[in-house]
């Protein structure tokens, strides 16, 4: 049956996973510095991730994680001890996923969609989240960019993913609520459905089209059936 459909690859960062999850944990020890931190390290994070495939000194994407949350407290006056930055990089591995995740997981497993989760973090990571969640069952992968030792959008990890699926590209849609991340998949030659999470995010004008744009996950076994 599931060969029927089209295997469906969501990211996790951004698509299944809430990064601002750690907000409260944030705001109980940097009240007034709170949002500002959150949206750097997030900023950060992914930007040593970019510049370290550009680079090719792979480190993970936890040690992405780490150094963007010291930035992002340094260049806010805020003072990180070694036990805060633990209990933070702790909360990290346990954020919740956006509301309709599970529920819309369920529906598209259901439905005969072989469904992969495809990341830049690491596999005990993802497996930890998924399962805190109580969403892993819905997975018949998890796939991580660790494999290649490289990250998002470069275009080798998109062909592990696809190789790790085992289905050509036009036969697999990537899921995502990161613009640069659709642009990666759509250049290696697969479907890509942008999540727009928030109607202000704006897709890069590179005058490359997503496959489709959805606001929720529940809106996307419409969207492939149109
Ligand atoms: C991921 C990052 C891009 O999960 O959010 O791969």
């Amino acid at each position: 049956m599931n060969a029927l459909k089209p295997a469906l690859a969501f990211d996790v960062y951004g698509t299944l996973i809430d990064p601002s999850g750690i907000g409260d944990s944030l705001r109980l020890h940097f009240p007034e510095k709170a949002d500002q931190i959150l949206s750097l390290w997030r900023q950060k994070q992914l930007e040593y991730s970019f510049r370290r495939s550009v680079m090719g000194q792979y480190v993970t994407f936890p040690v992405c994680t780490s150094q963007a949350l010291d930035y992002a407290c340094e260049v806010t006056g805020s003072i990180l001890t070694n036990t805060i930055r633990e209990e933070l990089l702790a909360g990290y591995r346990q954020l919740p996923t956006f509301p309709e995740v599970p529920d819309a997981l369920a529906s598209l497993d259901q439905l005969g969609y072989s469904l992969v989760a495809f990341s830049n973090g690491m596999p005990d990571d993802l497996e930890s989240l998924f399962h805190h969640a109580d969403i892993r069952g819905y997975f018949d992968a998890v796939i991580s960019v660790d494999s290649v030792k490289d990250f998002k959008p470069s275009p080798r990890v998109y062909q592990h993913l696809i190789k790790e699926v085992g289905r050509t590209a036009e036969d697999c849609y990537l899921i995502s609520g990161n613009p640069f991340d659709i642009l990666g998949a759509l250049g290696q030659g697969l479907h890509a459905v942008w999540l727009q999470r928030d109607e202000k995010s704006v897709f890069d004008p590179w005058g490359i089209k997503p496959t489709a744009v959805i606001r929720s996950l529940v809106d996307l076994d419409t969207v492939l059936n149109e």
